[in-house]
């Protein structure tokens, strides 16, 4: 169980890697692209908790478009480690994906087991098309395959959090993009 933490979580942080500012201006760049690509298009926008759910709050106010808005939480069998590629649905979806333009909105891609998966899973429920966004990735530990269609910014193999994203569930309160001290980990 993660431990109850007290004080400010600004002295966990041991660099800043994505600025407020930096995330602000991904927003917008993305927002506009979505907007301009999926005119005329039913579009339903599909949060992966909890990790995305600030990037999603943000980007859906960028995208000038009707649209539907829907959130998933899947978690990865096995370790870290370990991965089995299976990944397993925790909350699904509560509308109707068929004949719908989908966007996932993810918060980092880093294996890419679980958008593979997903990606799959949506295919076979009749979606027209499916496509993705995501604040960040990290190519170098790509394992599987993964068709990304609005990128933030690629980051290098570190361990980030904040902006949604977390470390032992703390940290997404913090506005930007962050990596932690070491001494945290070896708590
Ligand atoms: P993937 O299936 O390996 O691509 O897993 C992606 C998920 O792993 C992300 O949605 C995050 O929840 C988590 N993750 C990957 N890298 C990091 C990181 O640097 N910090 C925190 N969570 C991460
Ligand atoms: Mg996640």
């Amino acid at each position: 169980m993660a431990e109850t933490r007290v004080g400010s979580i600004e002295e966990d942080i041991g660099e800043v890697l994505i600025t407020r500012e930096e995330i602000e201006e991904a927003v917008a760049r993305i927002g506009g692209e979505v907007t301009r690509d999926f005119r005329g298009e039913p579009l339903i926008v599909i949060g992966i908790l909890k990790g995305a759910f600030a990037f999603m709050a943000d980007l859906i106010q960028a995208i000038d478009l009707p649209m539907e808005i829907d959130f998933m939480d899947v978690s990865s069998y096995g370790t870290s480690t370990t991965s089995s590629g299976e990944v397993r649905i925790l909350k699904d979806l509560s509308t109707s994906v068929e004949g719908k333009s989908v966007l996932i909105v993810e918060d980092i891609v880093d294996t890419g087991l679980t958008l593979s998966y997903l990606t799959n899973v949506l295919k076979s429920r009749g979606v027209k098309k499916v496509s993705i966004a995501t604040l960040l990735t990290k190519p170098s530990r790509r394992e599987r395959a993964v068709d990304i269609d609005y990128c933030g910014y690629e980051v290098e193999d570190k361990f980030v959090v904040g902006y949604g994203i977390d470390y032992a569930e703390h940290y997404r309160n913090l506005p930007y993009i962050g990596v932690l001290k070491a001494s945290i980990y070896e708590k």
